[in-house]
């Protein structure tokens, strides 16, 4: 059921959160199902719900910084800077855990992800039950990120799941996921999760200051559990085009190609048509940012087109950070790459 915002609905909510039961707000970059930390069969009905795999942990959002010291007792003036600058907003920082953290929600490892994030709405509720709430994506695990109400809906139609309406998110990407750690006194940035905030923008924040710090990007299974080589994955498969090709000159191959993948990887079913005859081409904004505004839901409605396969091209133009945030995406929906 979506609800419309209001302090009746608000309060609706908040005593559905506090009887255990999770619930889906909007966020700036995607919905989110949420559910209070401190109710540990509420949280694993979220993972229940998403049929999400219990290692892979979920973000912690707050309404207020403060909130942030009692899920992490990590100090350091680096920190501070990126808070100052990135909150609330699109970056989730993993910071070592405290006990008020349990191992559920982070799978058991020693850090916690934590985002402030920017909607009145889910600041709004966080606030009215006065505790922090987990909340992962409001999709099926390895499934394509909701960005609107129905979306969520429609991905969870027999569940009696209560979704806030907050419209259509504006960044539409989930959020750049930075490790904060610290090794022989240099602070230690590592880039779990490409975003909407990039590289460059903690660089330019970060500029000037005279504590030691190194940035990198890590892709490592062990560092970043919920790093799948296939995700966001669409109802149709998918395939990822580096170059422009002549769709019925490959055809045989692309159908020889979808019968050597294997049916699952990492636990995500790798999606494969019954016969390629019909396509639908995606087609985005030449800007990133409204491009990746547009990602998800162009990724459901080609979906809904009854075609056998989504070809998406990538363009000479989709160059830079916030490209690369969108084509990673991409480039995880699809079952085959050329
Ligand atoms: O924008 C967002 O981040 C959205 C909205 C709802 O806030 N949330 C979201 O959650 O994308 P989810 O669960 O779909 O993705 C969270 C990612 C996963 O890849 C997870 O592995 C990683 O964050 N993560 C969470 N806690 C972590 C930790 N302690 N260490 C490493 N990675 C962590
Ligand atoms: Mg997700």
């Amino acid at each position: 059921m979506i609800y419309t915002y209001s302090e009746k609905t608000l309060a609706e909510f908040t005593h559905r959160l506090n009887s255990g039961i999770p619930v889906v707000m909007p966020t700036e970059t995607v919905y989110g199902l949420a559910a209070k930390i401190d109710n540990p069969e509420s949280i694993k009905r979220v993972f229940e719900i998403k049929k999400r795999p219990f290692f892979d942990p979920l973000i912690v959002h707050i309404s207020e910084i403060d909130q942030l010291r009692m899920l992490s007792h990590f100090e350091s003036p680096i920190l501070e800077i990126l808070i100052q600058k990135f909150w609330p907003g699109p970056l989730t920082l993993v910071l070592p855990k405290s006990s008020f953290v349990s191992d559920l929600i982070t799978s058991g490892l020693d850090s916690v992800g934590v985002r402030f994030p920017n909607h009145p709405i889910a600041i709004n509720l966080i606030k009215s039950v006065k505790c922090p709430l987990a909340a992962p994506s409001a999709n099926l695990f390895g499934k394509t990120s909701p960005t609107n109400p129905l979306h969520v809906e429609t991905e969870f139609k027999s569940k009696d799941l209560w979704i806030l309406d907050g419209g259509d998110c504006h960044i539409g990407i989930e959020s750049t996921v930075v490790k904060v750690s610290e090794k022989n006194g240099i602070i230690i940035l590592s880039i779990l999760r490409k975003g909407f905030i990039t590289e460059s923008q903690i660089q330019t924040a970060l500029n000037g200051h005279e504590a030691n710090y190194q940035i990198k990007n890590v892709e490592d299974k062990k560092e970043s559990p919920g790093h799948m080589k296939h995700h966001y994955m669409p109802e149709v498969p998918m395939i990822f085009l580096n170059h422009p090709i002549n769709f019925n000159d490959l055809k045989e191959k692309i159908q020889s190609d979808f019968n050597l993948i294997p049916d699952e990887i990492d636990q995500i079913k790798i999606l494969k048509p019954k016969k390629i005859e019909s396509f639908v081409t995606l087609d985005f904004s030449t800007d990133p940012a409204i491009a990746c505004r547009e990602l998800y839901g162009k990724l459901r409605s080609a979906s809904e087109k009854n075609k056998d396969l989504i070809i998406f091209e990538k363009k000479s133009y989709m160059k830079g950070e916030l490209w690369d945030s969108f084509l990673e995406r991409i480039h995880k929906a699809s079952s085959l790459h050329y």
